[in-house]
C-alpha cells in the first residue's frame, strides 16, 4: 500500500487545489497518510505570498532531503505558487524533488503518475470528479468528513496590485462556464456536500471573459436552485469590483451566507493609490455602507497591510481609524514583503524597520481583538443555527451563517447537520454554547 501526505500553506485556492490531488490520488489507490514520515509519497503545495511563506517552503524542503536520505524511494512532489516558469532552474537547485508542476496543471501530475505505474485516471479536466474527495479531519482517532467544500470558479488575477506576486504565479483571470460549476456543485451535493464556498483571487469579477458575460450573481441564483445545497459563501471580493446586483443576490437569495471578504489593505488613500488598488477611503467606506443598508446581519472580514514603503505613522493611523470605524468581523493583517518582480518591489525602498512593522501589526491586531470581542460578546445567550462541520478537542464545531466559528459538547452525531446553538460563552475568536434541537 502506498502512503500520501500532501502540505499545504496559503490560500484557500491551494486547499482546493490539494483537495483535488488527494482525490486523484485516490483514484490511483493511495491512502492518506497521517504524517511525513509515514508518506511513501508527499507533496508540497506551496505560497510566496510573503517571504515568511516562502521560508517555510525552503526549511520543508530541507527537511525532506533529511527524510530522503533516509528513505531513498520516497518520492517528493512539488506544485503551487513557489513553482513558476523556472522550473527547471528548481529542478537543479532541488534536485531531490522528483516533480515540479504549476498549480492547476494536473496533466503534468496524471503524466508523471502513468510513467510511475500509478492508476491516475485522466478525466475531463472541467469535471473534476477525482476531486470530489471532500476534506478531511483527523479528530477523536476517527476521521470524518466534511459536509463543507471549496469549489475555484475563477482563477488568475488582472489586478497588479503593486505589491503582490500573485498574477505572476497565477496568470491571468480565467472564468470557468457556468453549466460546468453547477453542474459539478450538483455532483457534490448528491456526495453529501451541504456548504459551498466559490472561490478567486478577484471572485466578484467572475465571468467578464465568458461569452455573453454572466456574472457572480447570475450564479448564486442558478447555485441557489440547487435541491439539497444548504449554503453558498464565496471570497475574495474585490472592492472596487463588487455591484449593486450582487449585493442584491447576497441580500435576497436564502443560501448565500451573510459574510463578505473586503480587502481595503490600507486606510489611507496615498498608499491605497501606491498600492494601485483602484478605490480611495470615501469610496470603501461607501461601499460598507451599502451593503450594511441593503444586508441586514452582514459580517465583513478584511485584509491589511501594515508597513507599505514610506508608509508614515500618520498614515498608518488612518489604517488604525478605518479598523476602528468600521468594526470588521475579522481583520488579517500582515506586515509588507517585498516580493521580486512586482511594481512596489522595483519602484520603492522597503524602507519601513521590521519592528515598526511589527508594532503597527500588533497595534491592529490589538484594536480589532477589542471590536471582534465587543461584536461577539452580542450574541450572549441567543440562540445561532449552525452548519456542523467535524469535531475537535471532543467538541463539535461549525460555523453560523456569519462565519463565526462555535463548539458545542454532544453525544450524537452532528456532522453535517444544522445545529441551534444557544450562545454560552463568547470571545473574540470562537463561541460556545448548548444545543437545543437534539
Ligand atoms: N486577492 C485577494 C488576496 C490576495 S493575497 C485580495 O485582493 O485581497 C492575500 C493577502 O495577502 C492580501 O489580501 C494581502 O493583504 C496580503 N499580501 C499580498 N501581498 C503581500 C505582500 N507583498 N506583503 C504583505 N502582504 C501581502
Ligand atoms: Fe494580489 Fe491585488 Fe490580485 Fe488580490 S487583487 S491577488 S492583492 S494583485
Ligand atoms: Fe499564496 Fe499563491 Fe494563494 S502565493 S496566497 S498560494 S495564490
Amino acid at each position: 500500500m502506498v502512503r500520501y501526505f500532501i502540505w499545504t500553506i496559503g490560500c484557500q485556492m491551494n486547499k482546493a487545489e490539494s483537495q483535488r490531488i488527494a482525490g486523484y490520488l485516490d483514484v490511483a489507490g493511495y491512502q492518506a497518510a497521517a504524517s511525513f514520515s509515514d508518506a511513501d509519497l508527499v507533496v508540497l503545495n506551496t505560497c510566496v505570498v510573503r517571504q515568511s511563506a516562502e521560508n517555510k517552503v525552503l526549511g520543508t524542503l530541507g527537511l525532506l532531503k533529511g527524510l530522503k536520505n533516509e528513505h531513498p524511494n520516497l518520492q517528493i512532489l512539488v506544485t503551487g505558487c513557489w513553482v513558476n516558469s523556472n522550473a527547471q532552474e528548481l529542478k537543479k537547485r532541488f534536485p531531490h524533488v522528483n516533480l515540479l508542476f504549476k498549480p492547476g496543471d494536473y496533466h503534468e501530475l496524471i503524466a508523471w503518475g502513468q510513467k510511475q505505474g500509478m492508476l491516475v485516471e485522466e478525466r475531463p479536466l472541467h469535471y473534476p470528479f477525482p476531486a470530489l474527495k471532500t476534506s478531511t479531519h483527523y479528530n477523536d482517532a476517527r476521521m470524518t468528513s466534511s459536509p463543507c467544500t471549496f469549489v475555484p470558479i475563477i482563477q488568475g488575477c488582472d489586478n497588479f496590485c503593486s505589491y503582490c506576486i500573485v498574477p505572476y504565479r497565477r496568470g491571468r483571470e480565467v472564468s470557468r462556464p457556468m453549466e460546468e460549476i453547477v453542474y459539478e456543485v450538483k455532483e457534490l451535493v448528491r456526495q453529501g456536500i451541504k456548504e459551498i464556498t466559490l472561490l478567486g483571487q478577484n471572485v466578484d469579477s467572475y465571468g467578464h471573459d465568458l461569452p455573453k458575460h454572466p456574472d457572480l450573481a447570475d450564479l448564486l441564483n442558478e447555485l441557489n436552485n440547487i435541491d439539497g445545497l444548504v449554503r453558498i459563501r464565496f471570497l475574495t471580493n474585490h472592492p472596487k469590483d463588487i455591484s449593486l446586483k450582487l449585493i442584491d443576490a447576497v441580500a435576497s437569495l436564502n443560501k448565500v451566507c451573510e459574510h463578505l471578504e473586503l480587502p481595503v489593505q490600507a486606510g489611507d488613500d496615498d498608499i491605497l493609490k501606491a498600492m494601485r488598488r483602484g478605490y480611495n477611503v470615501e469610496r470603501y467606506r461607501e461601499l460598507v455602507h451599502t451593503i450594511r443598508r441593503e444586508i441586514s446581519q452582514i459580517s465583513l472580514g478584511t485584509d491589511i497591510i501594515v508597513g507599505f514603503p514610506s508608509e508614515t505613522e500618520e498614515q498608518f493611523e488612518h489604517s488604525l481609524s478605518l479598523v476602528k470605524d468600521i468594526k470588521f468581523d475579522v481583520v488579517h493583517v500582515a506586515a509588507y514583503s517585498p516580493r521580486p518582480g512586482t511594481l512596489a518591489w522595483r519602484e520603492y525602498q522597503d524602507n519601513i524597520p521590521a519592528s515598526v512593522k511589527k508594532d503597527r501589526l500588533n497595534k491592529i491586531e490589538e484594536l480589532q481583538t477589542a471590536v471582534a470581542s465587543e461584536i461577539n460578546s452580542q450574541l450572549q445567550g441567543k440562540e445561532v443555527e449552525i452548519l456542523v462541520e467535524g469535531r475537535k478537542k471532543g467538541k463539535w464545531f461549525g460555523r453560523t451563517r456569519s462565519n463565526k466559528l462555535v463548539f458545542f459538547e454532544d453525544a450524537g452525531d452532528w456532522l453535517g447537520q444544522l445545529a441551534i446553538i444557544r450562545i454560552e460563552k463568547t470571545s473574540p475568536w470562537s463561541l460556545r454554547g448548548k444545543v437545543k434541537n437534539n
